[in-house]
């Protein structure tokens, strides 16, 4: 029988003392990518060097609540034997995996993704439970462009979306639902804000007819933003406006959490816009605005790092500083100057 208290409680856990997630679950050829624009080797023993780089950053269990690992960093120990997800245990930090099989050409609908992964998916969370994980991600995208999103594509995605919670909290992990609105392309806010609070309708319709407990799962948004190529890019206000709006609008008041991805903003605007978020909105909200960031807290460290253990250090540090400023971005209490103090 599921534990439901134990749901709730991680749940909280993962939102709590304004701490946030870190994803460094990118699938191997996601981490190859990022590794060969720095000249890294695309290797076993590289990935698992990167991960156990992050995992023994002293003192990220300030501001990281839980990390999202990849099935083969489940898997792997740091160089002296340890286990990743003790590592990271003792750090006060939640493991946390990836268990979706990634986003593929949709059939009948050119331009869309739907996410695999449902088959199966029982026995691979019992294995995770096993391996110490506590909570779960599933990611699906949805693709602004010219006649899309359909319909078609809104609906399949939430109703994996909702199947896949549903398994989670069956096998006692706290599933992270990820809906992503892409930022490519040339839409502006408003459009993403549509598009976004349409997606967000969906899923909680879909979470509710498969049953899923509010009170025991994260929702992993988008900030509502203009596209990359929208000639009129938004101020922090304005774009924190907009996705309080829209989750207003979408996310029921027993969701404990809402923890953004960062989905290719530069570190800075991401803190940025969820601080506004924070400091404009967080007496008035019902659930927890928090982050739930890969690029935006990762990419500092790793151009640090390129692969050289002389760098390890100085890459520790930027990947602390990124998780520090963002927990006071939680806290509405982040500014430039912070950055301005770690550069020099
Ligand atoms: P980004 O923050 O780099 O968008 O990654 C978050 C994530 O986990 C995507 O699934």
């Amino acid at each position: 029988m599921t534990d439901i208290r134990k749901l709730i409680d991680t749940a909280q856990e993962m939102v709590a003392n304004d701490k946030g997630l870190l994803a460094m679950d990118e699938s191997t050829p996601t981490c190859d990518k990022r590794f060969a624009k720095l000249g890294i080797p695309l290797t076993v023993e590289a990935r698992r060097a990167w991960r156990e780089l992050i995992v023994t950053t002293p003192g990220l269990g300030e501001s990281i609540s839980g990390a999202i690992l990849f099935d083969e960093t489940i898997r792997q120990q740091k160089r002296d034997g340890t286990p990743f997800v003790k590592a990271l245990t003792d750090a006060g930090i939640i493991p946390g995996i990836k268990v979706d099989a990634g986003a593929k050409d949709m059939a009948g609908h050119p331009g869309e993704k739907i996410t695999e992964g449902l088959d199966g998916l029982r026995g691979r969370l019992a294995e995770y439970v096993q391996l110490g994980a506590r909570f779960a991600k599933w990611r699906a995208v949805i693709v602004v462009g010219d006649g899309i999103p359909s319909r078609a594509a809104i609906e399949a995605n939430a109703h994996a979306l909702a199947r896949y919670a549903a398994l989670c909290q069956e096998a006692g992990l706290v599933p992270v639902v990820e809906p992503e609105v892409l930022m490519d392309g040339d839409h502006t806010l408003e459009r993403c804000g549509e598009v976004t609070e349409e997606v967000q309708r969906a899923v909680f319709s879909q979470l509710s007819t498969q049953g899923v407990m509010l009170e025991g799962m994260i929702l992993k948004p988008n900030m509502v933003l203009p596209g990359l190529a929208c000639p009129k890019q938004e101020t922090e206000d304005a774009v924190a406006e907009a996705t309080v709006r829209c989750l207003l609008r979408a996310v029921p008041a027993a969701v404990p959490g809402v923890a953004f991805l960062s989905g290719g903003q530069s570190p800075e605007l991401a803190s940025a816009r969820l601080n506004a978020m924070n400091a404009g909105y967080k007496s008035r909200l019902p659930w927890a605005l928090a982050f739930s960031f890969a690029r935006a807290i990762q990419q500092p460290a790793m151009e640090i790092w390129r692969g050289d253990e002389a760098h390890v250090p100085a890459a520790q540090q930027a990947l602390h500083h990124r998780a520090m400023c963002n927990r006071a971005a939680r806290r509405g209490e982040y500014n430039a100057a912070m950055e301005r103090s770690a550069n020099g």
